[in-house]
């Protein structure tokens, strides 16, 4: 396997790139693409910036000029949900563009000569996502976030999610906006600028992904405030931790081959 490793921004992926092993820089359509072996797997780590169209050119990037064989997409996102706390993590059982929007030629939602609204990720990596981040939290949270930090985002016992991650190129900070989006598409439970994207293009190239996110915000007035201050002291050490379990875990048990029918 080669695994792709996208987050959105630098702060985002702090460590990643250190961890590696052999880490060798290739530029490619204005991003930096460093390739090497993190925890004995062979992976490509990118930053996309930020918003569908350049996650989508990153994850189209990474399987056919870097032939990566699973793209793992970790960051941050809105809470979607009220029972939804910042702090938690995300895991994406399904993807929805909710600024897409061609009707009445096509349904809400419809991605336009697809006949699909949701996107469904790799079942077997999103469940090996969801150990890693549960160990995570039972075993490396408390050492890893400090207590100050925990105490300033109010963290006590995060839990892991898996549902619906909506996505649109549009940062969410308004109240009313959030409760329509939950409203509109049961089981939501968060929104971000990106997942959806890689979801797509990872269905129409066939290639299995996972989303995970950490809940940075409720997408209410306040989400921008002490933003990058969660990303850096927060997210990051989830998307390290994390992503070294998952790692660690593949090389033990590496993924059974997908059958025709599976995983989408
Ligand atoms: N990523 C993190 N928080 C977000 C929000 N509120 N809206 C969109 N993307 C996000």
């Amino acid at each position: 396997m080669r695994l792709g490793i996208i987050s959105a921004l630098h702060e985002e992926q702090a460590g990643l790139v250190e961890a590696m092993e052999g880490p060798a820089k290739l530029i490619h359509g204005k991003r930096e693409f460093w390739v090497g072996r993190l925890w004995e797997i062979d992976a490509v780590c990118v930053l996309s910036r930020i918003g569908k169209v350049a996650a989508a050119m990153t994850a189209t990037t990474l399987v056919e000029k870097f032939g990566v064989t699973h793209i793992l997409f970790t960051g941050v996102a809105g809470a979607g949900d009220k029972t939804i706390r910042v702090g938690d993590i995300v895991v994406a059982e399904s993807l929805v563009q909710h600024d897409m929007d061609a009707s009445p030629l096509f349904p809400r939602f419809e991605v336009p000569l697809t006949g699909q609204t949701h996107f469904q990720p790799d079942q077997q990596l999103s469940l090996r996502l969801s150990g890693a981040a549960h160990a995570f939290l039972e075993c490396d949270f408390l050492d890893t976030i400090s207590e100050t930090e925990r105490q300033a985002f109010g963290l006590t016992q995060p839990r892991v999610h898996r549902g619906l991650i909506a996505s649109g190129d549009q940062f969410v900070n308004d109240r009313l906006r959030i409760d329509a989006l939950n409203g509109a598409l049961p089981g939501l439970v968060a929104v971000e600028m990106e997942g959806a994207a890689v979801a797509q293009v990872c269905h129409e190239l066939d290639v299995p992904f996972a989303v995970i996110r950490a809940v940075s915000d409720n997408a209410n007035e306040n989400a921008a405030h002490d933003f990058m201050r969660f990303v850096k002291s927060v997210a990051a050490q989830y998307a390290f931790h994390i992503t070294r379990r998952l790692c660690r875990h593949l090389v033990e048990a590496p993924l059974q081959p997908r059958s025709e029918s599976a995983g989408m």
